[in-house]
């Protein structure tokens, strides 16, 4: 059987948040236009904008809000001035790769937008302030994958640490991947690391069962896990065609090997011979 991908994010979420335990590691998103954008900026200082069907973090934008009170004298402590006529002004900044632009209101920000998401359909989802390292943000990524057993396993971990000035994390958008031990050594001690390593790996396991509740050919996903400064845990997205050569990286090559022998069992196409011989069969049969 083939292995099932799902390439829309809103899809893979709506199956997520059936799950009364899962639900609460989505942040908020919805399918974007103007008016959830009000909403949401009413809601949340920052918000991503990011396309259903993306990958690479390619077409991901940030909005953020900035309320500055400046009073008419330029003093720095408005309070100080409450008898002059204070004037409360709201800023909205959209970013995205490097660059950031400024917006005195919604509609313009929301007119930007449009103009670079045209007709595509888009999500907006509440942003989180991702916790650093060496004072660049970083995210997690998590490879599960049905295990030759037809379980699911959490076979591989790592971070994703941004580049400098970029909104996003991804690899193929400079991002630098680090062993997820050298980006919680900051934050944690050596108990709390370990717990919160197995708390990632049983969050992947819960949601393959998950999606496969409504995706039953899938065999391998890759989450896209935020931590805030409370360390609480947050599901971005969740790729269904992951990376497995990124985990080549690691010095520890059984992780790899594990990885690579699951790919074989259920066919992941370029991994061991399991995909060449269907292949070879479907080319003999056609003859
Ligand atoms: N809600 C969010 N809060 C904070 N960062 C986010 C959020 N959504 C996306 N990002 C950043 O953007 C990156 C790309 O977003 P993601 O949803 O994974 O799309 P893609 O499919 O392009 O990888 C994430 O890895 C993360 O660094
Ligand atoms: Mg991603």
């Amino acid at each position: 059987m083939r292995i099932q991908r799902v390439p829309s994010k809103w899809a893979k979420t709506e199956v997520i948040l059936l799950n009364r335990s899962l639900a609460p590691y989505i942040p908020d998103t919805r399918k974007y236009d103007s008016a959830v954008l009000s909403e949401m900026l009413v809601l949340y200082e920052t918000v991503y904008i990011k396309p259903d069907r993306g990958t690479y973090g390619s077409g991901v934008m940030r909005a953020e809000r900035r309320n500055l009170t400046l009073s008419p004298s330029g003093a720095e402590n408005p309070e100080e001035h409450e008898e002059e006529n204070t004037e409360p002004i709201t800023l909205y900044i959209l970013r995205y790769g490097t660059k950031a632009q400024a917006y005195r209101s919604i509609e313009e920000l929301h007119q930007a937008i449009s103009e670079r998401i045209q007709e595509r359909p888009y999500l907006i989802q509440k942003g989180i302030d991702l916790l650093r390292y060496k004072k660049l943000p970083f995210d997690l990524r998590v490879l599960v994958q049905k295990n030759p057993e037809g379980r699911w396993e959490t076979t591989g971990l790592l971070g994703r640490v941004a580049a400098p000035k970029k909104i996003v994390t991804n690899y193929h958008n400079g991002g630098r991947i680090l062993p997820v031990e050298a980006l919680f050594v900051e934050h944690m001690n050596t108990s709390e690391r370990s717990a919160m390593i197995y708390r990632l790996k049983h969050l992947g396991v819960h949601i393959g069962r998950q999606l496969e509740t409504a995706f039953p050919g899938m065999k391998e996903i890759g989450l896209d896990v935020a931590m805030d400064d409370r360390h609480e845990l947050w599901i971005l997205e969740v790729n269904t065609l992951p990376s497995l050569v990124a985990f080549k990286l690691f010095d520890d090559k059984s992780i790899y090997r594990k990885i690579r022998r699951y790919a074989a069992a259920y066919g992941r196409a370029g991994f061991g011979n399991a995909s060449l011989s269907s292949r070879r069969n479907q080319l003999t049969r056609g003859r």
